[in-house]
């Protein structure tokens, strides 16, 4: 808890961009004047706060941006953020802007720098979680990750029409960094005949076994999920691994990627950045600092920075059950 009053916070988005954050800034911006608070933007993340790159922020600059994907504001992973002395600067720069408050917009990297420059120099902040990978605890769903999934399922829906039209096998490789959620969410959304997941380990032999009994149940596709970030490798590497095996199957790559992490919000995405930006403001004049917000069962929740990223967030086990059951 913090004792001094906030007037005025500076927004940042940080690390990976993710669809939503741009419907959260909106919802700082506009809950903070509300308030009668004023508001800066700092740009490109922890760089934009060393490089001095910050900028006052009225209801007009965040008009029609609630339902574009990226961040208007841009973002950046920072190496000198990481020592002190890109902190002091960072410091120095929001005082010289006599900025006393912070809502840091991104993943567990960022809310781990916002967790250590509040450490550091007392600075309130509350950390919004954006990051399409969901691997925060401290709330169901972080921004952009519903948005990711109905992305990568529609891009799965398309490659199945390939699939089944000349009956191959595809590897489909999904983001995530070294969490399954994105995974396990598109395998049952678009039917995978199997998912692999950094979380579980799969043995090569039980995925021929699937592929080979789904073969006998005259199955017209089968699109195989990876997450990347498994041990036993990404897509590419496994498909390898299975051709040795199955070496009369006409099987095909593809990566998603970054086109994941773009496009606009889904409706989910939009009210759940809109509801959590009103909360770190809300949340700043109650007095919290070092916080994340977040939603657990339809209520805001707010989660000590340190706890929300250092407890793991495990991929619900019923969903992993459910995805296998479906994949026969
Ligand atoms: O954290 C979001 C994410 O998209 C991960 O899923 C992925 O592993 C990583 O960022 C990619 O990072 P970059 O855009 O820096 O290549």
């Amino acid at each position: 808890m913090s004792n001094n009053p906030i007037t005025r916070i500076g927004v940042f988005t940080s690390g990976g961009d993710a669809p939503g954050m741009n419907a959260a800034i909106r919802a700082v911006v506009r809950s903070a004047k509300y308030y009668n608070l004023e508001v800066y933007g700092i740009y490109r993340g922890y760089e934009g706060m060393i490089q001095n790159d910050i900028k006052k922020l009225e209801n007009i600059n965040v008009g029609y941006i609630l339902e574009r994907g990226g961040t208007f504001l841009k973002s950046a992973r920072s190496a000198e953020f990481r020592t002190p002395e890109g902190r002091k600067k960072a410091y120095d720069n929001l005082t010289a802007h006599n900025i006393n408050a912070l809502v840091v917009i991104g993943g567990d990297g960022s809310l781990t720098g916002a967790h250590l420059f509040y450490k550091e120099f007392g600075i309130p902040s509350i950390g919004i979680p954006g990051t399409i990978d969901n691997d925060l605890s401290g709330t169901d769903s972080t921004i952009g990750y519903d948005t990711a999934c109905n992305t990568a399922i529609q891009a799965i829906d398309k490659i199945r029409d390939t699939a089944v039209s000349h009956d191959r096998l595809f590897f489909v490789e999904v983001m995530g960094r070294d969490a399954g959620f994105i995974a396990v969410n598109a395998g049952i959304g678009s039917g995978a005949a199997a998912t692999l997941i950094p979380e579980r380990k799969m043995p090569i032999e039980t995925l021929i076994e699937r592929l080979k009994s789904r073969a006998k149940a005259k199955k017209q596709s089968n699109i195989v999920i990876v997450a990347e970030g498994g041990k036993s490798g990404g897509a590419l590497e496994i498909s390898q691994k299975v051709k040795k095996f199955l070496p009369n199957y006409d099987i095909r790559v593809t990566i998603l990627g970054h086109l994941q992490r773009g496009g606009s919000p889904t409706s989910f995405d939009r009210t759940l950045a809109s509801k959590l930006g009103v909360a770190a403001v809300e949340g700043l004049i109650n007095g919290k600092a070092d916080v994340m917000v977040g939603v657990i069962n339809n209520k805001i929740v707010y989660t000590p920075i340190k706890k929300a990223i250092v407890d793991d967030k495990e991929v619900d086990e019923d969903d992993f059950r459910i995805a296998k059951i479906l994949s026969q």
